[in-house]
C-alpha cells in the first residue's frame, strides 16, 4: 500500500522547489555518492525532508502496525514505538511474536497536555492516558501472501504500560518495595540467548524526578520539573524503581526487573553467549558524560546474578562495580544493592570513561567486534556523533581488556549525524539510524541532513566504511528499532514521534502516516523488496 520511492531528480525537483537547496546541502549529498558508482550497492537516497517514508529504489514500505491500533479487546498499540525484536513461534520465519517498545508519549495528542508550556493544568486522567501508551507491546504477527499483519485474537497479543506491576528479580526489594508499578521510558533492549525479551529504562527521570546518593543519603539528582511529564504530582513511585533493564517471557508477558545491570539510562542491552555458557550483556547510560557497561552472569540462562563492569575506554579495560572487590566502593557504599541503584556514582569512583551520550550497542556476528553509538555532545564539540569499536582481547566477550577505536565519525562527509539504533544483518553489514533531535533538524549545521533517516553501512568489500542511505523519515521523527525477520527478507522499522514539535492539536507539523487520523502517529513499518533480498543473497 504505501509504497515509495523517490529518484534523485524528483528529490532536485523538490528541493528547489522548496528553495532549500544550500552549498551545505549540496555536500551532504555529494557525500552519499560513492566514486566507485559502478560498484554502488544501489543508488542511495539522497537527503529528504518529505512529511512521509521515503525509501531508496528497490525498497518497498508496509505499515504492520501503527499507534492505537487494537490488539485485543481491550488494548491498543502504545505510542512512540522504539526497539523491535521478532521471536519465531515453532521455528517459523514468516510467523511469531514480535516485542515492541513505546518509549514515551506525545502528550498534546494523547492526553491535550502541553507539557512544553507553562502554566497548564495538570490532571489525572491525562496522566492515566499517558500511562497506558508507554512501556512495550507484544504482538503475534504472520506473513501471508508477501505481507505481515497482526494475527487477530491471539492469545499472545498483550500490553505491558505504564501501570503494570513488575516485580524486581531474584526477590530484591528496592525502597521497600518487591514490585514496582509500571515499565518506562523504554529505549532500545536485546534478546536473550533463551529467547526472552530485554527492554531498557532509559529517560526515567522525566516521569519521577531523579535521585543519587549525595555522601549516604538520597537526593533529588533531578528534581521534579514543572515542565516535565509530572507523574510525579499524582503518583509519588520512587525514581529508583526505573531505569533497569526488564525481562519479558514473550509468551506470557511475564516480566521482571534485573537489578543486577545496574540502573541509570539504559539506552539498550545487547546480549551474547560466552564460551562458557555465561550470558555477557553490554549496555550504554545515553546522557551527556556517562558510560559503557558491561555485565557477565554467573551462570547460564540466568541475569540474575552476575559481576558488573564499567568501561575505560582510554586504558582499554573493564573496571568490576563489585563492592567486594574495590576498598573505594566499600568506603561509599553500604550494599552492593546500592551500587547497582546508584551506579552512576559507583561508575565515576572507579574511573569508567565519561563518553558523549552513548546509545545503542550491536556485536559483529563474525569477529565478535562491538559497536557502540556516541551520539554526540555538543558541550564538547561532538556536534554529529561517531560510532566506536570495541575489540575484547583474544576475541572473548569475558575478558578484562579491549582495544578501542573509532570506526566511524558523523558529518557531511560520511552524511550521517547523531548515529543512535544500530543493528547488523547476516553478513555483518551494519544498518544504522540517526537521531538529530527534534528541535535541530532542518537547522544550522544539521540543515544538510535533512530528515532522520536509515543508513546501510558495508563492512566488507569494496564499500566498506561508506554510507548509503536506505530511508528518510517523515517531519519530525526519528527511525529507531531498526531489526530483521529471521530470514532477512523483512526489516522492521519503527517511525517513532513524527510531529514532535507540533504546538496545537489542530496544527500538527506532520499528518503521516496520512490515513485520515487528526494527529500523526507513530509506525512499524515491514521493509522488503528486491534491493533488500539482493543485498541478503
Ligand atoms: Fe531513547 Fe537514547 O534513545
Ligand atoms: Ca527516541
Ligand atoms: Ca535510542
Ligand atoms: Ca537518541
Amino acid at each position: 500500500m504505501q509504497d515509495s520511492m523517490v529518484s534523485r531528480r524528483d528529490f532536485i525537483k523538490f528541493m528547489a522547489q522548496a528553495g532549500v537547496v544550500s552549498a551545505g546541502l549540496s555536500s551532504a549529498t555529494a557525500c552519499q555518492l560513492n566514486p566507485k558508482s559502478t560498484l554502488l550497492p544501489f543508488q542511495p537516497l539522497p537527503p529528504t525532508a518529505y512529511d512521509n517514508l521515503s525509501l531508496a529504489k528497490g525498497f518497498r514500505w508496509s505499515i504492520l502496525l501503527k499507534e492505537l491500533d487494537p490488539i485485543n479487546s481491550t488494548q491498543v498499540f502504545g505510542s512512540n514505538n522504539d526497539y523491535t525484536q521478532f521471536i519465531p513461534l515453532a521455528n517459523k520465519p514468516d510467523e511469531g511474536i514480535l516485542w515492541v517498545n513505546h518509549e514515551s508519549t506525545l502528550t498534546l495528542f494523547t492526553s491535550g497536555y502541553d507539557h512544553k508550556s507553562k502554566g497548564q493544568k495538570r490532571t489525572i486522567e491525562q496522566v492515566d492516558k499517558e500511562q497506558n501508551m508507554v512501556g512495550g507491546s507484544l504482538v503475534h504477527i504472520k506473513k501471508s501472501n508477501n505481507k505481515w499483519a497482526l494475527v487477530k485474537n491471539s492469545p499472545y497479543n498483550r500490553r505491558l504500560t505504564g501501570k503494570t506491576k513488575i516485580n524486581f528479580a531474584n526477590n530484591k526489594t528496592i525502597l521497600g518495595h518487591k514490585y514496582a508499578v509500571g515499565t518506562i521510558a523504554n529505549c532500545a533492549g536485546g534478546k536473550t540467548p533463551w529467547n526472552t525479551i530485554l527492554t531498557s529504562e532509559e529517560n526515567y527521570q522525566n516521569y519521577y524526578g531523579d535521585i543519587e546518593l549525595l555522601g549516604k543519603n538520597r537526593s533529588f539528582a533531578s528534581a521534579p520539573k514543572s515542565r516535565d511529564y509530572q507523574w510525579w504530582r499524582f503518583y509519588k513511585y520512587p525514581p529508583e524503581h526505573y531505569g533497569w533493564v526488564v525481562e519479558v517471557n514473550p509468551l506470557t508477558g511475564v516480566a521482571k526487573k534485573h537489578t543486577s545491570m545496574g540502573r541509570f539510562s539504559h539506552e539498550c542491552a545487547t546480549t551474547i553467549k560466552a564460551s562458557d555458557g555465561r550470558c555477557v550483556v553490554y549496555s550504554a547510560d545515553d546522557k551527556s558524560d556517562q558510560c559503557l557497561y558491561k555485565f557477565i552472569s554467573d551462570r547460564p540462562n540466568s541475569l540474575n546474578n552476575g559481576e558488573l563492569f564499567v568501561a575505560d575506554t582510554i586504558n582499554g579495560r573493564w573496571i568490576s562495580l563489585d563492592r567486594s572487590k574495590s576498598p573505594l566502593l566499600k568506603k561509599h557504599f553500604t550494599s552492593q544493592t546500592q551500587i547497582n541503584t546508584y551506579t552512576r556514582k559507583a561508575a565515576h569512583l572507579v574511573g569508567g570513561t565519561p563518553l558523549d551520550r552513548p546509545e545503542d550497542i550491536a556485536i559483529h556476528p563474525t569477529t565478535g567486534n562491538v559497536f557502540a553509538t556516541l551520539t554526540g555532545n555538543p558541550k564538547r564539540k561532538n556536534f554529529y556523533g561517531s560510532i566506536l569499536k570495541i575489540e575484547p582481547t583474544g576475541g572473548h566477550h569475558t575478558s578484562q581488556s579491549f582495544k578501542a577505536s573509532e570506526f566511524l565519525s558523523g558529518g557531511e562527509r560520511t552524511g550521517f549525524s547523531n548515529p543512535d539504533n544500530i543493528a547488523f544483518d547476516k553478513k555483518g553489514n551494519l544498518w544504522l539510524c540517526s537521531d538529530i533531535s527534534t528541535r535541530k533538524l532542518l537547522r544550522g549545521s544539521y540543515k544538510p541532513f535533512l530528515n532522520n533517516s536509515l543508513f546501510y553501512i558495508p563492512l566488507s568489500g569494496p564499500n566498506s566504511g561508506h554510507v548509503y542511505r536506505v530511508a528518510a523519515g517523515p517531519t519530525d521523527s526519528e527511525l529507531t528499532g531498526v531489526s530483521f525477520s529471521p530470514d532477512f527478507k523483512t526489516i522492521f522499522l519503527s517511525i517513532q514521534h513524527p510531529g514532535e514539535n507540533s504546538r496545537a492539536h489542530k496544527k500538527p507539523t506532520s499528518n503521516f502516516p496520512h490515513m485520515g487520523h487528526p494527529h500523526p502517529l507513530s509506525c512499524v513499518v515491514t521493509i522488503t523488496g528486491p534491493t533488500l533480498d539482493r543485498l541478503m543473497s
